[in-house]
């Protein structure tokens, strides 16, 4: 089996490089103790290189950094924007691209999460793209067709060996920061969905290699049946993975 791919997303927090750091720390501290499973912390921009810096002082390790966002240039006139040059650069594997909370408050179309993944690839970073359906669009009952156009449109153009350098979260925006967290069933039923829809634009081999992560009020409790129920292939958490101590907790859930 292989080994669950845990990503935390710290979104716009903790509020100063102090608090980061004794973040990153405690986690660091407490995985000493966790077999088997990958861990990529994705902060916000600016503490990335001061993390680096802790990375780099770890002994062989199991923890990655990642960035939630990038750009599609390499470089240039983009006023307040970060390539994913840069981000590799510094140290990064990888990427969170077209979270929903930047498709919402951004703007961000699937082209654009299109030209961020090519860009992404071209840096050597590893691109953690999300999908899933809202609220309103699960009551309407368009989750396929939602999946099925963020999917397509995502890939565009992207191949068969580039792929293999993707990951997939499947993220209903519904379960994101509401303590509602998406039923196994319900997860593993997407989890097939997206591997189905990944067969049909690549190969069948392509989507069962395919990592998928499920992310969406992940807590210590739940995180379990993800992996072993819905058999997602690690999870994305977001407000869980600021607690040292819950975040520990998930880990060795599903170690
Ligand atoms: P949450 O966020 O775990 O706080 O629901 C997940 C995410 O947005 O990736």
């Amino acid at each position: 089996m292989r080994k669950p791919l845990v990503v935390a997303n710290w979104k716009m927090n903790p509020s100063t490089l102090a608090k980061a750091k004794k973040l990153f720390n405690s986690i660091k501290e407490g995985i000493r103790k966790v077999r088997n499973v990958e861990i990529v912390i994705c902060p916000p921009f600016l503490y990335l290189p001061q993390l680096v810096e802790f990375l780099y002082r770890c002994r062989k390790s199991q923890l990655n950094l990642g960035a939630q966002d990038c750009f599609w240039k390499e470089k240039g006139a983009f006023t307040g924007e970060i390539s994913p040059l840069m981000l590799k650069n510094i140290g990064c594997q990888y990427v969170i691209i077209g979270h929903s909370e930047r498709r919402r408050h951004f703007n961000e179309t699937d082209e654009m999460i299109n030209k961020k993944i090519k860009a992404a690839l071209k840096a050597k970073l590893k691109p953690i793209f999300c999908v899933g359906e809202t609220g309103e669009e699960r009551e309407r009952e368009e989750t396929s067709k939602i999946l099925k156009s963020q999917i397509e449109n995502g890939l565009n153009k992207i191949s068969k060996k580039e792929i293999k350098n993707i990951v997939i979260a499947y993220e209903p925006v519904w379960a994101i920061g509401t303590g509602k967290p998406c039923d196994p069933d319900e997860a593993m039923r997407m989890s097939l969905l997206i591997r189905k829809i990944i067969a049909q634009i690549y190969s069948r081999s392509i989507s069962e290699a395919l990592p998928t992560l499920y992310g969406g009020s992940v807590d210590s409790k739940n995180a379990a049946k993800y992996i072993k129920e819905a058999r997602m292939n690690g999870l994305l958490v977001g407000g869980a993975s600021l607690s040292s101590k819950e975040f520990i907790k998930i880990l060795k859930a599903i170690s």
